[in-house]
């Protein structure tokens, strides 16, 4: 199972005093030369973390793929179709919110997400829609033409911070079952949000994830051993689970 090293908190703390430090474009090199497998960029409409030019100076300089997460507004929509990253992810998005907050409302924006989807497809970029672990949400991503969806595990991580296995395990569930929809569809499958270092073993266990997206977990813990060693330490978990499941 790969992992995609979502670098957006690096660009929060940076923000907090506005010069250059900590440097986005360092922890993106940093993180690939750890064993990420991509790196995630979410290029917020308020452009609160990340700016265009870190989007631009990461796509120039890494060698793996580069995922830009993404609301549908118009100019974000252009700017991406213009930087062409290898792939990206639609997501909702608030003004006001922390962070993303739920998935994507496919059935209820069908057209415009249709729409641009394929102007996406049209350039080679892979394209992941930000879903709910429904039934229901799965097959409206898969009539939007999109390559990949991403599960939202956020009820998951939240529900796994109650220590009551009844409530983690029944979002486990559902997310097991998105990923079997979601397969049988021929759809790719990703996951994300709220994963972490205690929590991440039952995710990685999930047949047909290939991928998850982690980020303000292994920023955080970077603040204490490096991000070098933080990524790692993310690599070996996922390895090492995934094969205590094939064993
Ligand atoms: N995937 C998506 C679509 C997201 O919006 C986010 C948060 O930016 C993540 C993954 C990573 O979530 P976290 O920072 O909680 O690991």
């Amino acid at each position: 199972m790969k992992l995609g090293i979502n670098i957006d908190h690096v660009a929060t703390l940076r923000e907090a005093r506005g010069g250059n430090s900590p440097d986005v474009l360092q922890a993106a090199v940093m993180a690939q030369k750890a064993g990420a497998d991509g790196i995630t960029v979410h290029l917020r409409e308020d452009r609160r973390h990340i700016k265009d030019a870190d989007v631009l100076a990461i796509k120039k300089k890494i060698k793996i793929p580069l995922n830009l997460e993404m609301s549908l507004a118009q100019d974000v929509v252009d700017f991406a179709l213009n930087v062409v990253p290898g792939k990206i992810c639609l997501v909702p998005e608030k003004r006001q919110e922390r962070t993303t907050e739920g998935g994507l409302d496919v059935a209820g924006d069908r057209e415009r997400i249709r729409r641009t989807v394929q102007s996406f497809k049209d350039k080679g970029v892979v394209v992941s829609l930000f879903v709910e672990p429904e039934s229901a949400v799965v097959e409206a991503a898969q009539e939007a033409g999109a390559d990949f969806v991403e599960l939202h595990t956020g009820a998951y991580a939240n529900a796994f911070l109650t220590d009551d296995p009844a409530l983690w395990k029944k979002e486990l569930i559902r997310l097991h079952n998105a990923a079997q929809e979601a397969h049988q569809r021929k759809l790719g499958v990703n996951a994300g949000h709220g994963l972490d270092y205690s929590n991440v073993e039952h995710i990685v266990k999930i047949p047909h994830i290939e991928e998850l997206n982690i980020g303000h977990s292994i920023i955080s813990r970077a603040v204490f051993v490096g991000l070098s060693k933080a990524v790692k330490e993310m690599k070996n978990l996922i390895a090492q689970h995934a094969l205590s499941e094939a064993t």
